[in-house]
């Protein structure tokens, strides 16, 4: 606390990222990254990118590569806003669509950085509890709203929801801004950019982060009707006119149009998540239906914080969210299979000493 601090700077309550420790030996499966990396395609791209043009501000429309992601869902470059990182492009929706009066709506088991947002746009938000199988049910969003948050699969349960179930909620709620953040769509979910064109009212939100295996370059973006694509552009033109930088620009556009990278990639994953699934499943893991790149797993009857911490002391790092609804669930992200092997060794180990 400093007496310097503005009274909101004073009342935020900020998102903690799961860690990024120094030492190269651990196992880092706590942040959901790709164990595979960008497409070298992109990697070549930015080498490229970095020469003395670095001088020049970059195009502050990203023109570029808007034109290549609205390309493959047969959309104009209206339709697509880009980010630094999906966490800025979400901080600018929720700054731009989410003020009407009534409270925001979002499940109570989601991305934590949600209420983190309302806290600094001053948003009164109301959480809808998941249901007993921590799925999402779409009647209970029905009830007085400022617009309804979803991340399709929602994180960190890894379960999805079908297509239906968000046109449901888009007639629902025709005044109001339903977002979409497909974060992990591509490893299994179903995605509403199909929607787009049909519901002024759908923003969808996605990221270079995962799938892509981008998470240093900090690139995401948004697939929605022109108008509100615009009023992102209004909020972010009165922020940062320069949010991607020249690589981060050409870098994405080339990872973006290298669709065999990321189908590679991806389907490397979803064989090694159903792998760790089964396995978890048969150490005596309650482990939730995933269609990302991460599991959601609880043991039957060890506490979940103990053996995150065991898991540490063998050096692989898994993540552990406190809450009333979480706190006995570890979100384990889905590696190499060598690296997933190393970890149901360590709790085949840790479970065996029972320590
Ligand atoms: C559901 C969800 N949305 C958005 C993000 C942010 O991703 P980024 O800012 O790297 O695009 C994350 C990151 O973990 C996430 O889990």
């Amino acid at each position: 606390m400093s007496r310097f601090w503005s009274p909101l700077v004073q009342s935020l309550t900020p998102y903690v990222p799961g860690e990024q420790p120094k030492l190269s030996n651990l196992i880092k499966l706590n942040t959901n990254e790709s164990p595979y990396g960008p497409s070298p395609k992109a990697l070549e791209a930015i080498r490229q990118a970095a020469d003395d043009t670095l001088r020049l501000y970059p195009d502050p429309v990203s023109l570029g590569l808007r034109q290549a992601i609205a390309k493959r869902s047969g959309l104009t470059p209206d339709h697509v806003f880009v980010g630094n990182g999906s966490d800025e492009v979400l901080a600018h929706a929720f700054q731009a669509f989410f003020n009407h009066g009534e409270p925001l709506l979002f499940p109570d088991v989601t991305y934590s950085f949600y209420p983190v947002y309302c806290g600094l746009y001053g948003l009164p938000f109301e959480t809808v509890p998941l249901d007993e199988g921590l799925r999402v049910r779409v009647e209970d969003f029905n009830r007085p709203n400022s617009g309804i948050v979803l991340a399709n699969p929602n994180a960190p349960t890894g379960i999805a929801l079908g297509l239906g179930d968000i046109e449901t909620l888009l007639s629902a709620h025709p005044d109001r801004v339903v977002l979409i953040d497909e974060a992990y769509v591509d490893f299994g979910a179903e995605s509403a950019v199909s929607l787009v064109s049909r519901y002024p009212n759908l923003l969808v939100v996605q990221t270079f982060s995962k799938s892509r295996g981008m998470a240093g370059l900090r690139v995401g973006f948004a697939i929605g009707d022109p108008a509100l694509i615009e009023g992102l552009v209004r909020v972010k033109d009165s922020f940062n006119s320069y949010p991607l930088d020249r690589l981060a620009q050409a870098g994405a556009q080339a990872a973006y149009e290298d669709e065999e990278w990321l189908t590679t990639c991806v389907n490397k994953v979803v064989a090694t998540r159903d792998m760790l699934s089964s396995a978890l499943g048969a150490l005596g893991f309650d482990v939730l239906p995933s269609c990302a790149n991460f599991v959601y797993a609880r043991h039957i009857d060890r506490d979940a914080a103990s053996l995150a911490a065991a898991l540490r002391e063998r050096a692989i790092i898994v993540r552990h969210l406190k809450g009333p609804r979480t706190s006995s669930w570890l979100r384990i992200t889905v590696g190499t299979d060598a690296q997933c092997t190393s970890l149901l060794d360590a709790l085949k180990d840790i479970l065996r000493r029972n320590d």
